[in-house]
């Protein structure tokens, strides 16, 4: 059992952590911005609405983002906890997951916090590169795959993320630091945060953060 959440700017390595810690615990991973991702894929309602502010960098409103992760959490899959990515993302979503989790006689185990220098966000995500099949994750200089634009588990083909450019991402950081670091303080005074460096390498990384969950 673990319920836990991964907070850290764009590009600290969230994501690419989450399949680890996932796989390590058999828990379901959880990405809001992973789901509005599918969503303007497929066309729907909810991803054209989530469209505009995703491509300028700003956050998508509450409301929406609240029912999409409560929603999500109310699936099978999540009685035996789950790994938020990117979830909540200021003081009002953490507060109406607080409520949504104690009406069901739960709360969260961990927060995993997970900081990286500003310069080393911008190269990380202007370099990242996603599987367009299996959205596994790349960079071109530090994850490199075997050979250029091609997945290495599926054959698919490798791309860009639509707000990956450097513009997008500054602004993206910006909006991380007004509304989302706040949070860090919030779950300190409950006592459950973990202040992970994520500068550090992919092994090592993961390695701090098991050690932070507990085997
Ligand atoms: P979201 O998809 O959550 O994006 P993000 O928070 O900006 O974070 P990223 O996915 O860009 O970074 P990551 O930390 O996952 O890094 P990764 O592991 O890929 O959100 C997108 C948008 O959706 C938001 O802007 C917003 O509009 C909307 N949204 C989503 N949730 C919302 C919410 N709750 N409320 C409101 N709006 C919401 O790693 C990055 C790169 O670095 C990769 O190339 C990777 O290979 C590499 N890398 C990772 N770790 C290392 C390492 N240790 N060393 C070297 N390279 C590394
Ligand atoms: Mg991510
Ligand atoms: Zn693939």
């Amino acid at each position: 059992m673990l319920r836990t959440i991964l907070l850290g700017p764009p590009g600290a390595g969230k994501g690419t952590q989450a399949v680890k810690i996932v796989e390590k615990y058999h828990i379901p991973h959880i990405s809001t911005g992973d789901i509005f991702r599918e969503n303007i894929k497929n066309g729907t309602d909810l991803g054209n609405r989530a469209k505009a502010y995703m491509d300028r960098g700003e956050l998508v409103p509450d409301e929406l983002v609240v029912e999409i992760a409560t929603d999500r959490l109310t699936k099978a899959d999540c009685k035996n906890g789950f790994l938020l990515d990117g979830f909540p993302r200021t003081i009002f979503q953490a507060e109406k997951l607080d409520e949504f989790l104690e009406g069901r006689g739960e709360k969260l185990d961990k927060v995993i916090n997970i900081d990286v220098e500003k310069s080393a966000l911008v190269k990380r995500i202007t370099g990242r590169r996603v599987c367009k099949q299996c959205g596994a994750g790349y960079h071109i200089e530090n994850i490199p795959p075997k050979k250029e634009g091609v997945c290495d588990n599926c054959g698919g083909e490798l791309i860009q993320r639509e707000d990956d450019t450097e513009e997008t991402v500054l602004n993206r950081i910006d909006v991380y630091n007004k509304q989302t670091r706040p949070l860090a303080e919030y779950y300190e005074k409950s006592g459950i945060i973990a202040n992970i460096d994520g500068n550090k390498d992919l092994e090592d990384v993961l390695a701090d953060i098991v050690k932070a969950l507990g085997d």
